[in-house]
């Protein structure tokens, strides 16, 4: 069993998919691996690290792989190098990407992706969107206290007082939650807003001020699988105005709304982001998805009155040497279920819910029920 670790092919993507750690494990199960050179140089790994891991370096490490381990999606001039019927483990981003998906068929590989996993108690040591979601919370804070002109803890100082910064937390999932333990350990006043009720109680619990509309709807808001539903007009126009007067009294706007398959809710229209006070500072971390603030753009920090709105991408990338070295392990965890351990050799179970939420191509065909080409 060959397993090949490939250095992104995408300049603006630091993380590796795998790290000298996973490395060893992958090696005590049987496996080969090798590591394509430079793999792990943005994520703080050097070649070296790898080989003394046990891993060989090889420029054509994916050509005889069984396995295959990425941060992003092959792109077609890397799907040309790789044995039909590799397995090709990777964060996939199907949604809208029809002929990225048909390439995957037709190279004949097993493409998993690897955010479809099911978010049940075995698969959450596999939970990529968890892992990095995680990082991007925390690093959303960071971003934000680098670009605000002033302290955020309260400073007591024989030449005055620093007020603390008031930080306002928007959408409280994985990264929410993070932003808001970030924000209160520098000593920020918190508040934060979810559609989902369950939420209430984790923000109380960190620290921070529960603000919401918490009418009928809201507390139907949230699904089986624990994920937002998009909410009526209606609710979005209350949520709207109760947002717009505290936004307004806030140094610091966080926001993480998602909704599964669908673009980000638009939840700071330019109207909100013009009444907060000049030196405030948006960040976005649903830029990529469409983003939560009206004039946020991907990749750049957009300026709008003296507020700065902070369009990162990859905001998980940024601490890449962490996001690495957990993403390697949601991998190393997965990968390790698709191998027989008796016999050291690949035994991919189709009929495990793991392998069947995630598994988007298979001989020559996109099998995902989620991604079946329209017939009508
Ligand atoms: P997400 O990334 O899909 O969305 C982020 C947050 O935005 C969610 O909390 C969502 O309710 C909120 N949101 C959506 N529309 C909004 C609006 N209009 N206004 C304000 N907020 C809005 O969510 P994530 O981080 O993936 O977490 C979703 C849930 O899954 C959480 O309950 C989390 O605790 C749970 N979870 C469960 C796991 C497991 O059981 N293995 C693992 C990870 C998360």
């Amino acid at each position: 069993m060959k397993i090949a670790v490939v250095k992104e092919i995408d300049g603006s993507e630091p993380r590796v998919a795998a790290v000298p750690e996973t490395v060893k494990k992958f090696k005590a199960l049987g496996a080969e691996v090798a590591v394509e050179p430079g793999a792990g140089v943005k994520s703080g790994v050097p070649d070296a690290d790898y080989e003394a891991a046990g891993a060989t370096l090889s420029a054509d490490a994916v050509k005889d792989a069984d396995v295959v381990l990425k941060v992003r999606r092959p792109e077609p001039s890397e799907l040309a190098r790789y044995k039909k019927g590799a397995l090709v483990t990777a964060i996939m981003d199907p949604y809208g990407n029809d002929a990225a998906l048909k390439a995957m068929a037709d190279a004949g590989i097993v493409a998993f992706a690897m955010e479809l996993m099911p978010r049940i108690t075995r698969a959450q040591v596999m939970d990529v969107l968890s892992s990095q979601a995680n990082l991007a919370g925390y690093r959303a804070v960071i971003e934000a206290a680098e670009a605000f002109g002033r302290a955020f803890p309260m400073m007591m100082t024989a030449a005055g007082t620093v007020p603390a910064a008031k930080v306002f937390v928007m959408g409280v999932g994985v990264a929410g939650l993070q932003a808001i333990a970030t924000a209160r350990r520098l000593g920020a006043i918190v508040t934060a807003t979810d559609v989902r009720p369950a939420v209430k109680e984790q923000v109380e619990s960190l620290g921070a001020k529960f603000i919401a509309v918490e009418d009928e709807e809201f507390k139907q808001a949230e699904t089986a699988g624990g994920y937002a539903k998009e909410m009526s007009k209606e609710y979005q126009a209350k949520q709207a105005q109760l947002t717009a007067d505290h936004i307004k009294k806030q140094d610091v706007v966080i926001t993480t709304a998602l909704i599964p398959g669908r673009p980000a809710p638009r939840l700071v229209s330019a109207e909100m982001v013009r009444s907060m006070k000049p030196g405030s500072v948006l960040v976005d971390l649903a830029v990529e998805r469409g983003g939560n603030v009206e004039g946020a753009r991907p990749g750049e920090v957009a300026e709008v009155d003296g507020v700065k709105i902070v369009g990162f991408t990859n905001v998980a990338g940024r601490v890449a040497a962490s996001a690495s070295a957990l993403y390697a392990r949601n991998l190393f965890a997965f990968v390790e279920t698709l191998i027989d351990k008796p016999s050291k050799a690949l035994a991919v179970k189709w009929d495990d819910d793991l392998v069947k939420a995630t598994a988007l191509t298979r001989d020559g065909a996109v099998i995902h029920p989620n991604f079946q080409p329209k017939t009508a």
